[in-house]
């Protein structure tokens, strides 16, 4: 089923990082299509992985099911904010952790699920856990101005968020609601002043309800202080943020945590992909990674 292939971002580092020990259990949070885990597996380790698409899961099935058949791979389908319960459940161990915020390139450029600009009758849906309740288009039809608003600025720090928020909502006025892909690309296209050449108009817009739809940062949130609660002594945590706005709620947890003496950031400055691999996957340029080492 997987039709394009993710390239897994700073893959060399996240396992030297990771320091990963034969039989040693790891947890991989975000599965994608499973390029980090592969690499963990195939130094001898076992994986707890999750996913809330289960697209990935479905699709990877095969591609490791000699893994899970020897139980080396645990391939879950949840929201990483259940890390706790479901580790406990599980009776584990864990030696370290890997968050690779964000999408595949596959679910980005998918085109059955409105987070793409292309397909222009495609429904204004985005969410990644097609278990969740709302879409992006109930998010246009209901949210009040300010709050919209402020999704726009907030997660795609689009400039003109108070110009194309004031377009929908005089839109919705007249009954007329926006339901696809085609009708918000237009709408931005027409509203917008500024228009930067290298990305899309409606780049940043369409950035911004995805990861309002799929609550990324809350999830996030709630999910850095299981992680640092589940690991063993020794243990590191990793992330990869592809916004400031994931990377700075792990910046603040690992202050934080360094604080109360939970342990240390091993990356007093972010570690940033090379020249090299953003030339062979531009879609790394903007990777940021932390790593944070638990007490011994
Ligand atoms: C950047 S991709 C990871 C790619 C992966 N490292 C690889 O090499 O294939 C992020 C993945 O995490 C999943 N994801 C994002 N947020 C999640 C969350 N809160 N819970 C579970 N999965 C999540 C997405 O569905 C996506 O497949």
């Amino acid at each position: 089923m997987t039709k394009i292939k993710h390239i897994p971002v700073m893959l060399i580092e996240t396992i030297r990082a990771l320091d990963i020990k034969p039989d040693q259990w790891y947890v991989d949070a975000t599965f994608g299509q499973g390029g980090h885990s592969r690499e963990i597996l195939n130094r001898g380790a076992k994986v707890v992985a999750f996913d809330y698409d289960q697209n990935n899961i479905e699709a990877n099935q095969d591609t490791f099911a000699l893994e899970i058949k020897a139980k080396s791979l645990i391939l879950i389908r949840e929201n990483f904010d259940q890390l706790e319960r479901i580790i406990s459940e599980l009776d584990l161990s864990i030696a370290g952790i890997l968050f690779d915020f964000g999408t595949t390139s596959e679910q980005l450029l998918s085109t059955d699920r409105g987070i793409s600009f292309e397909g222009e009758d495609q429904e204004l849906d985005m969410r990644l856990d097609d278990r969740l309740g709302v879409k992006a288009r109930d998010l246009l039809a209901v949210l009040g101005e300010k709050q919209l608003q402020k999704i726009l600025e907030v997660f795609g720090g689009e400039r003109e968020a108070k110009k194309i928020t004031r377009t929908i909502i005089k839109k919705r006025r007249a009954g007329e609601f926006i339901t696809t892909v085609g009708q918000l690309v237009k709408l931005v296209r027409d509203t917008k002043t500024h228009r930067p050449s290298r990305i899309h108009p409606a780049t940043k817009v369409f950035q911004a309800l995805r990861i309002a739809v799929n609550d990324e940062l809350s999830s996030i949130d709630r999910a850095l202080p299981q992680a640092i609660k589940i690991l063993k002594p020794g243990g590191k945590i990793i992330t990869i943020a592809f916004h400031q706005g994931d990377d700075r709620i792990v910046k603040n947890y690992f202050k934080e945590w360094e604080k109360v003496n939970k342990g240390q950031q091993l990356t007093k400055k972010v570690i940033k992909p090379t020249a090299e691999e953003i030339s062979n996957n531009p879609g790394a340029r903007s990777s940021r990674m932390r790593i944070f080492e638990k007490n011994k």
